[in-house]
């Protein structure tokens, strides 16, 4: 396979999917406002909770955002609401989709509707605990790191091919709340990060390697 880095010439278009706090959003905000993220536009931000604070981010920072119902459904994207997420995001010409704090599966038709240009930051180094409480079970299983992980979506939960991970100490009398601020700090980091990547044209997901790149400061 021949894999060709092509030079950038316009912004890259994202759209940020969000349900709540919104922190990896302002992250993002606040690298392209200082000049560390370049070459990238936020396009539109879809929070799928009304209250999200992220909605809030988005207002103060003049950064395009709406509200779109996510339909009956609790934990997952599916239907006519699917179909408007992905009609929204198209609208706006968005390249890349990152879920950041999208606490939703996508399903099929989302996923091939952006097929490898779909990332997500989750909050372990993958494939150990994927899904929920990651932290609870991080220290329950007495592990000794921890870290965060940004990767592609596939269909299958925090399952896709991994692009950048950021590794942390576990403290002895680390709580879930403690380790999860930490980690946090890494997610700021490492997501922006990844999104650069793409906009500088140099993750390609047939040629990305299994192994992903490993953020050291
Ligand atoms: C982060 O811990 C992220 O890893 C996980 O959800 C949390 C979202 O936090 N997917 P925020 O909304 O970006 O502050």
């Amino acid at each position: 396979m021949i894999c060709l880095i092509f030079g950038v010439e316009d912004s890259m278009k994202i759209g940020v999917l969000v349900s709540g706090r919104g922190s990896n959003l302002e992250a993002i905000i606040k690298a392209i406002k200082e000049g560390e993220l370049k070459n990238v536009e936020i396009a539109i931000v879809i929070s799928d909770n009304k209250e999200a604070k992220a909605l809030e981010i988005c207002k103060k920072n003049g950064v395009n955002a709406i509200y779109l119902n996510p339909g009956e459904y609790k934990t997952k994207l599916e239907g006519k609401p699917e179909e408007e997420y992905i009609n929204k995001l198209k609208e706006y010409g968005v390249e890349l989709v990152v879920l950041a704090g999208f606490m939703r599966v996508v399903k099929s038709r989302f996923i091939n509707a952006f097929r490898n240009r779909i990332i997500n930051i989750h909050p372990s180094l993958l494939p150990k605990y994927p899904g929920l409480h990651t932290h609870e079970r991080v220290l329950q299983a007495k592990e000794k790191e921890s870290g965060c992980t940004v990767h592609f979506v596939n269909e299958q939960v925090d399952g896709g091919k991994r692009i950048m991970q950021a590794k942390v100490k576990v403290l002895e009398n680390d709580t879930p709340e403690t380790l999860a601020a930490r980690i946090l700090e890494k997610e700021h980091k490492i997501l922006p990060k990844v999104i650069q990547m793409f906009a500088n044209n140099e993750i390609d997901y047939d040629c990305f390697p299994d192994n992903p790149i490993i953020f050291e400061e």
